[in-house]
C-alpha cells in the first residue's frame, strides 16, 4: 500500500461499478480498498450487473450494495443523500461511455447518477470501454466537461481490448487507479484527516427521567445537532464515541454509539470515556432535574391533582470542566430563550469551558427538532463569532473547525492514559 493510500483508512469511499466486460477488476479494486482499511460502499447499475453478481461485492465490501433507486436495504437506513453525504470519495471504475455522458449532462435516473449529483466528495472516473468510443468526439467532450468541473478522468491505458482490437481503452490495473483516486482525493481536501488519532466525546439528544415504570418526563431534542458532529467527527478520522439519549435517528457508521436514557445513565457512560478523550462536545439536552422517588409500580390515577417532587440531576458538563486536563477541550451547548450571550457566558466559565455554542431556540430555525441551527460560539478569551441560518451538518463542521484548531499537538495515547 502507498503511504497516500493509508489516508484512506477509515474513510467511506463509495465504488461505482458499471456495466463493461472490466467489471470484474472493481471486484479487485474493492477488496483492495478493503485492505487499506476503507469503508466501501458499491452501487452496481443495471449494466454492471449483467457482468457481476451483487453478492461477491456485498461478500467483499461487507456493506450491502446498492443496485436500484427504491430497492429496500435492510439493515443501513441508505438513501441515496445519505450515501451522497457519507462518501469521503467516490470512484466509478469502470465508466461506460454512458455514465460520462450522463454525468457531464447532469442526468439522475438510477443510484449512481443521482449520487454523483447529490455528493460533495471528490469524484473520480476510471474509465473503460472500446477506443473507437474513447477517441469519439462526443465521448471527448463530455470528459473535457467533467474536468473543467473538477472531477478526475483517469486516462484508460492502452493494449488489447476485449472487443479484439488494439487500443486506448483499457482499465488501468487497479493499484494505479488507487493511488491516482486518492491523490485526486487528497489534492481536493475531500479526504479530510485533521482528527486522525484524536479521541472524540460527543453526547446527544435528550435524557429522560422516569416517574413511574411506564412514564417519563422528556424534552424535545431530537439529537440531529450531535449526531452531525458525531458523523463529521469520524469522517475526520477521530475515533469517535457518542454517547446518546433516545432519539429516531440510525446509529452513524464508524462510530461507537452508546445508547443511554437516564442523566445517571449518560454521566457514567461519558466519565468512563472521559480521561482518553481529547475532545467532549456536550450537545445532549440533559434532563436537569430527574424524579425524587421513582415509583416501582405503575402509579394510579386516583387523586385530582398529583404533584411531583424533583431533585437536581448532576451536571455532567460541570463535572467535566473540574476534571479537564489542560490538554483536554471541553464544548457545550446553551439553548436559551432570552439574554442568549449573558446566559451562554456564565455556563462558559462555570462549567470551565473551552467555548459554548449558544442558540436563542425562539428563533425560526434555530433549535430543537429542526434541520438546522442559528448559533453563536463564545470563547473562553470572550471572541464570539456570530454565525447565520447553517445546516446542522455545516454548524457540526465549524465546531469541529475549531476544537481542531484548539488541540495541542497530538499525544500519544499512553501519555494521555496517564491523565
Ligand atoms: N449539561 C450537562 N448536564 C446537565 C445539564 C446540562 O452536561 N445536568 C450540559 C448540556 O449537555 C449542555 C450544557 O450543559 O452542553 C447546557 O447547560 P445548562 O446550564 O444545563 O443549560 P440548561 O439545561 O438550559 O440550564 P439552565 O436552566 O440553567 O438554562
Amino acid at each position: 500500500m502507498t503511504a497516500n493510500a493509508a489516508a484512506l483508512k477509515g474513510k467511506n469511499v463509495i465504488l461505482g461499478v458499471t456495466g463493461g466486460i472490466a467489471a470484474y477488476k472493481a471486484v479487485e479494486l474493492a477488496s483492495r480498498l478493503r485492505k487499506i482499511g476503507a469503508e466501501v460502499h458499491v452501487i452496481m447499475t443495471r449494466g454492471a450487473q449483467s457482468f457481476v453478481t451483487e453478492l461477491t461485492f456485498r461478500e467483499i465490501s461487507g456493506h450491502p450494495v446498492s443496485t436500484g433507486m427504491w430497492e429496500k436495504v435492510s439493515h443501513w437506513q441508505v438513501e441515496h443523500i445519505a450515501l451522497a453525504r457519507l462518501a469521503d470519495l467516490v470512484l466509478v471504475a469502470p465508466a461506460t461511455a454512458n455514465i460520462i455522458a450522463k454525468a457531464a449532462h447532469g442526468l439522475a435516473d438510477d443510484m449512481l447518477t443521482t449520487v454523483l449529483l447529490a455528493t460533495e466528495a471528490p469524484i473520480c472516473f476510471a474509465p473503460a470501454m472500446n477506443s473507437v468510443m474513447w477517441e469519439n468526439p462526443l465521448t471527448q467532450r463530455n470528459i473535457k466537461i467533467l474536468r473543467e468541473l473538477g472531477y478526475h478522468v483517469i486516462t484508460p491505458a492502452s493494449g488489447h481490448l476485449a472487443c479484439g482490437v488494439e487500443g486506448v481503452g483499457r482499465l488501468p490495473e487497479p493499484e494505479a487507479i488507487l493511488e491516482e483516486a486518492v491523490n485526486f482525493a487528497l489534492a481536493r481536501g475531500g479526504v479530510n484527516n485533521t482528527l486522525t488519532g484524536r479521541k472524540i466525546l460527543v453526547t446527544a439528544g435528550g435524557t429522560i427521567a422516569p416517574i413511574d415504570p411506564v412514564r417519563f418526563i422528556a424534552n424535545r431534542s431530537s439529537g440531529k445537532m450531535g449526531y452531525a458532529i458525531a458523523r463529521e467527527a469520524a469522517r475526520r478520522g477521530a475515533e469517535t464515541v457518542l454517547v446518546s439519549g433516545p432519539t429516531a435517528l440510525p446509529e452513524p457508521v464508524g462510530v461507537k454509539t452508546v445508547q443511554v436514557e437516564t442523566t445517571e445513565e449518560m454521566r457514567a457512560a461519558v466519565l468512563k470515556g472521559f480521561p482518553t478523550a481529547d475532545a467532549v462536545i456536550k450537545a445532549a439536552a440533559v434532563a436537569d432535574y430527574v424524579v425524587k422517588e421513582v415509583a416501582a409500580q405503575k402509579i394510579k390515577k386516583t387523586a385530582d391533582e398529583w404533584c411531583l417532587e424533583l431533585k437536581k440531576a448532576p451536571d455532567i458538563l460541570w463535572e467535566l470542566g473540574q476534571k479537564k486536563k489542560p490538554w483536554q477541550v471541553l464544548v457545550g451547548f446553551a439553548a436559551e430563550t432570552e439574554s442568549l450571550v449573558e446566559y451562554a457566558k456564565a455556563k462558559l466559565a462555570e462549567k470551565n469551558l473551552d467555548f459554548i455554542v449558544a442558540n436563542d431556540v425562539t428563533r425560526p430555525g434555530a433549535g430543537f427538532n429542526t434541520d438546522t441551527n442559528i448559533a453563536q460560539l463564545i470563547f473562553r478569551d470572550g471572541k464570539r463569532e456570530e454565525h447565520p441560518l447553517l445546516t446542522k451538518e455545516a454548524l457540526a463542521e465549524i465546531i469541529l473547525d475549531r476544537v481542531a484548531s484548539l488541540l495541542p499537538p497530538k499525544r500519544k495515547l499512553q501519555d494521555r492514559e496517564k491523565g
